[in-house]
């Protein structure tokens, strides 16, 4: 699947989508010629196709006049809105023939499976604010004022959406512009210095108008150039790179940073890079070096990134410097409201309201996160709990008796999170997820085969990396000492945490929580009772938890649960 924003190319099924500001994805349909233009010069993005090659590649098997190539090209060009003077997606070259001209990336069609959740997560909801902010922003960019922005929170709370639908609407707001894309990879191994940027030049030059671009680089930051391929002749390339080796990283910095001013004296540019979270140190100093120019460049840097780990990152250091500077800004992704849930569910059939209560269900379970609330419909859509069925919402269910299943490819992901964990940062967490949705450290910690001080210091440096884990409360104990309450960011972490241990495992610390709990509240038990309950049951010590069962049935009811998850078995 071939994907150029707003629009989508289904090559497998042979149909091109495009995304609406509003609404599901829309289908464009096509004659099946027309269709086998367009996608033999997206197949092609960034070069030269003649008007011969296109005869040849579509055509094979037949023979037309030369003219049924313009007409299908036209086609192309009415089915995604462009102009021939200032295409965006296909350029004409002159007598010669066309090429494809906007950011083409693959996806397979693993990635964007045309299921009820693909069509869900078209909509964006709860984001107009910073949208706006972000168009205001872009205003001044126009203006020559360069602008560095962050987006940033927890994983699946919607940076790049924003960031998509923001290209999106630059891209479509009439002006030329130039986007460049650059991605940064989880590196297990070394990360290759300025990967992401060497990522978005090198599709900037594959890009509309290469030569003048090609141009300033050869002028300007020629060791720049030798590095990205296909742009030189082997020979100039090879003499280039002789020429260049071990040239300091200063140079390189100062070469991009004058080439960036004439790349976008004229025409805006907006270089996006993604999940900074991975990215190397010397595109950090490279980010500093740009966002310290003082001279004008009609330059956004827009960046998303993940809570930074390990605290001590490079970039985290620049971001707080560049803030108490006022040289960049930071939007901090916040969980969506129910609000927003509601809306986002009215969005998917405007003809009828969904069922009174599913967005409250799916607003608790996905705690506002945007990955977690398509995940959860999903599952949902799937068990054939909640359908749509001729422009109806139907609910096959009671709201109340929904349980929510951990999607496997969420699961995965939850899963390829823990992995980058040590084994005692992934033990501690496995124990804290027997201990319930939030947990006391130091009964956890005295529960632990680790030293009780170092699993207290696991917790607090995870939910400063605001991971998995959140800090919730300072907390007394019976005996007077103080300790902190932590609490799962989301209940699909504690669930996948869970899940991965063996049943006799979890027995085994269900009972050794219960014995703890006991024992640090054997002064206070009725503080605990439900909890302790709770564990022992589950550590089937059938008579012990009938016990305290009975004991919390006459205290659960006296008290209003604290919202912190502590003590109610609802909480658990
Ligand atoms: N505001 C929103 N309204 C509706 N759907 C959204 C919104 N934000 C994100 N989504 C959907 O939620 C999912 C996750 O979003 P996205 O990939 O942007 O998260 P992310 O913050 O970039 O995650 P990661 O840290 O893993 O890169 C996507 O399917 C996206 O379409
Ligand atoms: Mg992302």
């Amino acid at each position: 699947m071939k994907v150029f924003v707003p629009f989508r190319l289904d090559t497998l099924n042979q149909c091109l989508w495009r995304r609406r500001d509003t609404g599901p994805e829309e289908r464009i349909l096509l004659r099946p010629k027309t269709f086998l233009v367009l996608a033999y010069l997206v197949e092609h993005a960034g070069r030269l196709v003649t008007h011969d090659e296109l005869l040849d590649a579509v055509w094979s098997d037949s023979v037309v006049e030369p003219q049924a190539v313009k007409r299908h090209v036209l086609a192309v060009r009415s089915a995604l809105g462009d102009r021939p003077k200032h295409s965006l997606f296909v350029e004409t070259v002159a007598t010669r023939g066309y090429r494809f001209i906007a950011p083409v990336s693959e996806r397979s069609a693993l990635e964007r499976p045309t299921t009820i959740s693909d069509r869900l997560s078209q909509d964006l909801v709860g984001r107009g604010g910073v949208l706006k902010m972000l168009l205001e922003t872009w205003q001044r960019v126009s203006n020559g004022e360069r602008q560095i922005i962050f987006i940033t929170g927890e994983p699946g709370i919607g940076k790049t959406a924003l960031a998509e639908e923001f290209q999106r609407r630059v891209a479509f707001d009439g002006q030329s512009i130039r986007i460049a894309h650059g991605q940064c990879i989880e590196g297990y191994g070394s990360k290759e210095a300025y990967g992401p940027v060497l990522d978005a030049l090198g599709q900037l030059c594959r890009g509309p108008q290469v030569e003048p671009l090609v141009d300033i680089l050869s002028a300007e930051a020629p060791t720049w150039l030798a590095q990205l391929p296909g742009l030189l002749a082997r020979g100039r390339r090879e003499m280039l790179q002789r020429e260049i080796s071990g040239v300091a990283r200063e140079r390189m910095v100062r070469e991009l940073g004058d080439a960036l001013e004439s790349i976008t004296a004229e025409t805006a540019l907006l270089l996006f890079l993604e999940d900074l979270h991975w990215v190397d140190d010397s595109t950090v100093d490279l980010i500093s070096a740009l966002a310290r120019r003082r001279t004008p460049a009609k330059l956004m840097l827009l960046a998303t990134y993940r809570a930074l780990d390990p605290p001590r990152h490079s970039l985290k250091a620049l971001v707080s410097d560049l803030l108490v500077r006022r040289w960049c800004r930071k939007i901090d992704l916040t969980p969506l409201s129910q609000a927003d849930v509601e809306e986002y569910l009215d969005a998917q059939l405007p003809t009828s309201s969904p069922p009174p209560g599913l967005s409250a269900l799916v607003h608790s379970h996905s705690e506002g996160n945007p990955l977690f609330m398509v995940a959860a419909l999903e599952d949902m859509a799937k068990r054939n709990l909640v359908t749509r069925a001729n422009g109806q919402w139907q609910l096959q269910a009671p709201l109340e008796q929904i349980i929510f299943e951990v999607p496997d490819d969420l699961r995965h992901m939850i899963e390829a999170q823990l992995e980058r964990l040590s084994e005692q940062e992934q033990s501690a967490l496995e124990l804290a997820s027997i201990a319930g949705a939030s947990f006391s450290a130091s009964v956890i910690g005295s529960a632990s085969d680790i030293d009780s001080s170092r699993v207290e210091t696991l917790y607090e440096a995870l939910s400063r990396r605001h991971h998995i884990v959140k800090w919730v409360c300072t907390d007394s104990l019976p005996d007077g000492t103080l300790t902190e309450r932590y609490a799962f960011v989301h209940v699909l972490y504690r669930q996948v945490l869970y899940d991965r241990q063996t049943p006799g495992r979890r027995a085994r610390l269900h009972r050794r929580i219960g014995e703890r709990l006991a024992a640090i509240y054997a002064q206070r038990m009725e503080d605990v009772v439900p909890e302790l309950a709770y564990h022992i049951e589950q550590g089937a010590d059938r008579s012990r938890a009938i016990d305290y069962l009975r004991q919390a049935a006459e205290i659960v009811g006296c008290k209003e649960c604290c919202g912190c998850g502590s003590i109610k078995p609802g909480c658990i």
